[in-house]
C-alpha cells in the first residue's frame, strides 16, 4: 500500500525576499511586498487544499516596525487594509478564519479596527486558520505571556509549560510542525521561538514573490521525509 505523505497540521512562513525581488526589477520595495501578498494568498489557499489546518505568516516583526522607512511601513499597512477589507471575504466564504498575533497597539487606528473585526467576524467552526504575525517578535510575546501569567497566578494558576503556552499570543493554536523561510537566509529572526521547539525547518533560496505552490509542494515533500523523534529513539 502506498503511504500517504504526512501533511503538517501547522505551517509557519517567514516571507523574506520581497525587497530584493523588487530591486532586481528596478522597482520600489512595496512593489515586492504587493507581489508577496499575492503569493501569500495563493499559498494559503493551496495549503488549505492540501489539508494544512493552520498557516501562520510573518508579515511584520517588532524590529521591522522600528527600523523600516515610513513609506515602506505605510505600503505594508495599505496591503493589510486591502486584505482585511476585500480578500478576507473569500477566505470566510471558504470556511476559514483569520487570527492576528503580535502587539498591534502602535498601528494606525483604522488598521487595528480592520484586524480586530477580521478576527471577530471569522467563522467559529473554521477548518483552516490563517494567522498574521504583525508587529510580532517572539521575545516580546514571551514577555507579554509572563505578564499575563503573573496576573493569572493571583487566581491560583500554576506556572507550567502548558499555562505558559496558553498565555502566549498563539494560545489555541498547535505548535508549528514546519517553518519555512524563503529568501536565502538561514535564521528564524524572532519568529515563534517558544512554539518552534520541535518544528522542522525548511530554508529556500527562492525570493518570496517567486515562491509558488510548486515550491510549497517541495517543502511539504521534504517534510514528509523527515524523521521526527521528539526526543525518542
Ligand atoms: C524576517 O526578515 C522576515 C520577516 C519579519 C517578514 C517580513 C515580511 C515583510 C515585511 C513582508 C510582508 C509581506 C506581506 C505579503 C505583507 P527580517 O529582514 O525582518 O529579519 P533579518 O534582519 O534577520 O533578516
Amino acid at each position: 500500500m502506498v503511504k500517504k505523505p504526512a501533511i503538517p497540521r501547522h505551517v509557519g512562513l517567514i516571507m523574506d525576499g520581497n525587497g530584493r525581488w523588487a530591486k532586481k526589477r528596478h522597482k520600489p520595495r512595496n512593489f515586492g511586498h504587493s507581489a508577496g501578498m499575492d503569493a501569500m494568498i495563493k499559498l494559503a489557499a493551496h495549503a488549505k487544499e492540501l489539508g494544512v489546518k493552520y498557516f501562520t505568516v510573518y508579515a511584520l516583526s517588532t524590529e521591522n516596525l522600528k527600523n523600516r522607512p515610513k513609506d515602506e511601513l505605510d505600503g505594508l499597512f495599505d496591503l493589510l487594509r486591502k486584505y482585511f477589507s476585500k480578500n478576507i471575504k473569500e477566505l470566510y466564504a471558504n470556511g476559514a478564519a483569520v487570527k492576528v498575533i503580535g502587539d498591534i497597539s502602535p498601528l494606525p487606528e483604522d488598521v487595528k479596527t480592520l484586524l480586530s473585526d477580521g478576527e471577530k467576524n471569522s467563522p467559529k467552526d473554521a477548518e483552516f486558520t490563517l494567522t498574521f504575525a504583525i508587529n510580532y517578535g517572539a521575545r516580546s510575546e514571551i514577555v507579554r505571556a509572563a505578564e499575563r501569567l503573573v496576573a493569572k497566578r493571583l487566581d491560583g494558576v500554576e506556572i507550567t509549560e502548558q499555562s505558559f503556552s496558553e498565555s502566549l499570543d498563539t494560545a489555541g493554536l498547535p505548535d508549528p510542525d514546519l517553518i519555512i523561510r524563503t529568501g536565502g537566509e538561514i535564521r528564524l529572526s524572532n519568529f515563534l521561538l517558544w512554539q518552534a521547539a520541535y518544528a522542522e525547518l525548511y530554508f529556500s533560496p527562492v525570493l518570496f514573490p517567486d515562491f509558488g505552490c510548486d515550491e510549497l509542494d517541495k517543502a511539504l515533500a521534504e517534510f514528509s521525509m523527515r524523521n521526527r523523534r521528539f526526543g525518542g529513539v
